[in-house]
């Protein structure tokens, strides 16, 4: 039950919630059951071909998290989503189910390295390999790599930690001109911050640990489906095939196509992948990102305004040699920026540390507001050094061209006053760099 004429601040409160349906309560019950009553037998048949939908078993489906589902698919503008434990799930089940039976994914090194890891070392091994374009801003690139086996162009919608911008709708074109889809991880940027479903893409990944839930406290992931792309039998004959567990009441295997016309793609991933592999979401965890959410725009129009700040601040630090964010002076991806993301491009930011290694220790070491770990997305502003953790698996000249240069160091901008934090910044800078005459 979306809600279809409200805003985005309404929705993300709202969408997929009745208290009627759920006792009156106000919160969203977190239904903590491994399985559902089922009734008697004629409800089972019902329920087991999809002609009722209702609880079965919490490896298939939880009403906390279908609220979750339904709030994010009314966000994204999709027809249908699952909420899954991580983001490397989501990405996961995307890549693996549009590979069945082997094919290729095409892609671009401004990667988060376990995304990056995983195409280049580990889908392989299932026979889904990925083509890597070196231009990622040419889009005849994409084009000349796509082949008779070629299922998805992915991308991320702001990378991390360059914070760069793809014209979003030229890649997409090329992508529906093969047949092939554009999948779009949009972690970073979260559904308020930009709508894939609007610029060409037809599935959305998310780590809704980050900055959708928002508060460092929860792991999951989401997949969101756009519902109108025309899946050839040739390139997707998965979409075609015939299936007991899709059967109609009268026990006729349908294929996910006939079976979910508007949802082939979630649907499979919700009969098959949870079915066989299990990566549910749990309801707790459900719970903890739909209360997250509720605060999204706020949350991050705050922390768009201090990360411009902080841009500010830091391209007037002399032991800064470059800042990469769009509100960065001459940045190459303002003009996208502003044409996709009109209510800013996010709150990660990345800058050149023009110090020593030990000098990076001690400048980390020394930041008292601002927290040295990997997660993005919080409450807390974080710093990290990926060079040396979040994409350190990267082959030296893969992360070349991801243009990861050892000296990168990646704030994700939280809540705290903007002061504090340059104050903040401004005392371990000082205390590393005293008596520098640099
Ligand atoms: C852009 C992006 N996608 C996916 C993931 C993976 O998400 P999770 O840690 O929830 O598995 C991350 C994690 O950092 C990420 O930054």
């Amino acid at each position: 039950m979306g809600h279809t004429d409200y805003h985005f601040e309404t929705k993300r409160i709202h969408s997929g919630y009745s208290s009627e349906e759920h006792f009156h309560s106000v919160n969203v019950p977190i239904y903590q059951t491994a399985a559902f009553d089922l009734d008697d037998i004629d409800r089972a048949r019902r329920l087991w071909t999809g002609a009722e939908s209702g609880g079965i078993y919490s490896r298939v489906g939880n009403p906390t998290g279908a609220i979750l589902e339904e709030r994010i698919r009314d966000l994204d503008g999709g027809s249908a989503a699952v909420a899954l434990s991580s983001g490397m799930a989501a990405i996961a089940y995307t890549i693996l189910l549009l590979g069945e039976g082997g094919g290729n994914i095409i892609s671009t090194s401004s990667l988060y390295g376990a995304a990056q890891e995983s195409l280049t070392h580990f889908f392989p091994k299932f026979g889904v390999k990925t083509k890597f374009v070196k231009n990622r801003d040419d889009i005849s690139e994409y084009e000349s790599l796509i082949d008779e086996h070629t299922k998805a162009i992915y991308l991320e919608s702001i990378s991390n930690p360059n914070i760069e911008i793809y014209d979003f709708e030229a890649i997409a074109d090329v992508a529906h001109r093969h047949g092939i889809l554009l999948v779009v991880d949009n972690t970073i940027a979260t559904p308020y911050l930009f709508k894939p479903f609007d610029h060409g893409a037809d599935i959305i990944v998310y780590s809704a640990t980050k900055g959708l839930s928002g508060h460092g406290n929860v792991i999951a992931g989401l997949v969101v489906e756009k519902g109108d792309f025309v899946y050839s039998k040739e390139r997707f004959p998965q979409f075609h095939e015939k299936s007991h567990k899709m059967r109609d009441l009268n026990g006729n295997p349908r294929t996910p196509l006939e079976f979910a016309p508007t949802f082939p793609f979630i649907a499979q991933l919700k009969i098959f992948y949870l079915e066989f592999i299990g990566a549910i979401l749990s309801p707790f965890d459900a719970y903890l990102a739909l209360q997250g959410l509720s605060t999204l725009t706020e949350r991050l129009d705050k922390q768009i305004a201090t990360a411009r700040k902080l841009v500010t601040y830091l391209e007037n630090r002399k032991e800064v040699e470059w800042v990469r964010h769009p509100f960065a002076t001459g940045n190459p991806y303002k003009a996208l920026a502003d044409k996709y993301f009109p209510n800013g491009a996010g709150a990660i930011l990345s800058f050149g540390f023009g110090g020593t290694r030990q000098q990076t220790k001690e400048f980390i070491h020394a930041l008292n507001i601002i927290s040295y770990h990997v997660n993005i997305g919080d409450v807390r502003t974080l710093i990290a050094n990926p060079p040396e953790t979040t994409h350190s698996e990267l082959l030296p000249e893969l992360r070349e061209l991801a243009g990861i240069p050892d000296n990168l160091l990646r704030i994700s901008v939280g809540l705290e006053n903007v002061d504090d934090l340059i104050a903040d910044l401004d005392q371990a800078f000082n205390k590393v760099f005293a008596g520098d005459k640099k």
